[in-house]
């Protein structure tokens, strides 16, 4: 078995921000209200870029900080839920962007898990040998599956894409992974696709679905899954929490990662959040925060950290992960 490192991450938000206040002048909302429950002050919408386009800026980001050549990718994954076609998948159309002809390219299917899940498989393929370098992206434009009627909806979800190379290494930088999801979840957190219906059928006329939430179900597995990731990734691994530098959680809600910060007996300032500027971007939050902190001169060689994600499904996971990259 092979090692796997995180060699160069990138990230990409649109331009359009969309503030609490914003909102308020076309749902019954107030910045105090979304704040509060939320702790989101504003979020990038898209009107211009389209899935693939914010894949495809943050994968070229990430290739350049990794300095690798878009011919040496073997694997392109794509984490998504909003693809721009119900195919060719977004990582096909990632791969022809690029100009890395040849990378086996598909998207998962995950949630908000969806770069954890992405990650996981990447780094299968890279332990057992098959290939030597892959690019992971979650790329989401939730706001065109948004009711931008729902006032319980539309305040937390956003746009925007996170990309990491990852290669073969003789450093371990991914240490474990735990993975799992809960089907019978499913109602709870959906967007139902084209319904059924052909011309041999009488058809339905039914609307184009929107997401729908249970909040109080998603919050409630949230705070018991978090924890439950953490402690999971950890087991056998020889490292404790205390080992652990920074948490990078999906974006949520702060509620949902303050209890389980709680629960887990860390302090709050380990956890590192952008969704006060860009909101629930689903599966793209935590590689946007992973690189956030890359460029920012947060995350220093040798660091262990944790991503931790849960999404619709449910989906859940973890990665135990040491940050191997010098800085720049
Ligand atoms: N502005 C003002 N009031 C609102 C809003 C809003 N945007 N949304 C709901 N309310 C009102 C409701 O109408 C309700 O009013 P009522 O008491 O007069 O009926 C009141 O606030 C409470 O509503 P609830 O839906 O019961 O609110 P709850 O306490 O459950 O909080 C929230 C809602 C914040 C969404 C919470 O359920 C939550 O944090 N859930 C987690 C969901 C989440 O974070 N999902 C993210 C997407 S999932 C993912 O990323 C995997």
């Amino acid at each position: 078995m092979y090692n796997v490192e995180i060699i160069g991450t990138g990230s990409f938000v649109p331009e359009h921000k969309v503030t609490n206040d914003d909102l308020a002048k076309i749902v019954d909302t107030s910045d105090e209200w979304i704040s509060q429950m939320t702790g989101i002050k504003e979020r990038r919408i898209t009107i211009k870029e389209g899935t693939t386009d914010m894949a495809v800026n943050a994968a070229k980001l990430a290739l350049e900080d990794a300095g690798v050549a878009a011919s040496e990718i073997e694997l392109i994954i794509v984490g998504t839920v909003t693809a721009d076609y119900y195919f060719p998948s977004t990582a096909c159309l990632v791969q022809a962007a690029l100009g890395a002809t040849g990378a086996t390219s598909f998207d998962i299917g995950a949630g908000c898990t969806g770069f954890i899940y992405a990650l996981s498989v990447a780094n299968q393929f890279i332990r057992t040998g098959m290939y030597k370098t892959a690019l992971v992206i979650s790329a989401e434009v939730l706001s065109k599956i948004t009711d931008w009627t729902d006032r319980s909806t539309c305040v937390l979800f956003a746009d925007g894409a996170g990309a990491a190379v990852v290669r073969r290494s003789e450093e371990e930088g991914i240490i474990n992974i735990y993975t799992g999801a809960e089907g019978d979840y499913q109602e709870y957190l959906a967007c139902v696709a084209a319904p059924l219906g052909n011309y041999f059928m009488e058809v339905q006329k039914t609307e184009p679905k929107q997401t729908y939430m249970n909040g109080k179900e998603v919050y409630k597995f949230a705070v018991k899954s978090i924890p439950e990731c953490v402690l999971k990734v950890l087991e056998g691994t020889g490292y404790t929490l205390d080992d652990i530098k920074w948490f990078i959680p999906h974006q949520a809600n702060t509620r949902i990662i303050d209890v389980a910060a709680k629960k887990l007996g860390i302090a709050i300032e380990k956890f590192h959040l952008i969704l006060h500027k860009y909101g629930n971007t689903s599966g793209a939050s935590i590689p946007i925060a992973l690189d956030e902190m890359a460029r920012t001169g947060l995350l220093e060689p040798g660091d262990l950290f944790i991503i931790v994600g849960f999404g619709a499904g449910f989906t859940y996971g973890a990665q135990l992960v040491r940050w191997t990259k010098a800085k720049a």
